[in-house]
């Protein structure tokens, strides 16, 4: 079948303003999108730019609006959105080039939550043991990928990249509500700030955006609990 692909392009050192350059190829209804841009950039256009790496769903470095919807290019196949396809860069972060964009303030967003395990009691001569029922409390939150597929869809991280944004929540739910680790109380005071999760007016964009399928609103409905109730303080 023909495919057509129209492909944001723009190039901040050459080009005045961004364009859209199309492609036509032929395909399956199998094929990925990120195939289909390694077609373009193998056999018809070389200066094409994106990132990709795993090509299977998790690096999460192929992040892209497919046909206006965040996706990670390599998880979307051509029977997902049809044979006329727009992919454009992520919102919310400055285009490098073509497809690929800044992700330093995405990543300073998400370390500012600590996304590592604190607990500064002497190491157990054997495993931390957790109960199945305690690991279920954040079992969704550990799935993450770091794609930004979540934070870039959501409305008010594009109004400021300061906005700690769903990833960040994501991660900092991952560790406040692991009952192993020592640092929730400075977790939520950093989830609290006026960067934090009252800029969340449950959208939901980045739950339907998830490559990973997490519950990314719930979570963060429930770190809000979790500050109101003021339970782990
Ligand atoms: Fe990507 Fe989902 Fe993690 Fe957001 S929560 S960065 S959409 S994997
Ligand atoms: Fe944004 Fe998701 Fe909240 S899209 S407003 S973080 S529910
Ligand atoms: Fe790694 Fe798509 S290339 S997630």
């Amino acid at each position: 079948m023909e495919i057509t692909i129209k492909v944001f392009r723009y190039n901040p050192e050459k080009d005045k303003k961004p364009s859209y350059k199309t492609y036509k190829l032929e395909g399956i209804e199998t094929d990925r999108v990120l195939d289909l841009l390694e077609k373009v950039k193998g056999y018809q256009d070389g200066t094409l730019s994106f990132r990709r790496s795993c090509a299977h769903g998790i690096c999460g470095s192929d992040a892209m609006r497919i046909n206006g919807m965040n996706r990670l290019a390599c998880k979307t196949l051509v029977r997902d959105v049809g044979t006329k396809i727009t992919v454009e860069p992520i919102l919310g972060l400055r285009v490098i080039k073509d497809l690929i964009v800044d992700m330093g303030p995405f990543f300073d967003n998400y370390k500012k939550v600590m996304p590592w395990f604190i607990n500064n009691d002497p190491e157990p001569e054997k495993e931390r043991y957790q109960s199945p029922k305690a690991r279920a409390l954040f079992d969704d939150t550990t799935k993450c990928i770091l794609c930004a597929c979540c934070t870039t869809s959501c409305p008010s991280f594009w109004g400021s990249d300061e906005y700690l944004g769903p990833a960040a929540f994501v991660n900092a739910h991952r560790f406040i509500f692991d009952d192993r680790d020592q640092a929730a109380g400075e977790r939520l005071k950093i989830v609290n700030d006026v960067m934090g999760v009252s800029r969340c007016h449950t959208v939901f964009n980045c739950t339907l955006a998830c490559p990973r399928e997490i519950q990314i609103t719930k979570a963060i409905g429930e770190l809000k609990m979790a500050l109101v109730d003021g339970k782990l303080d």
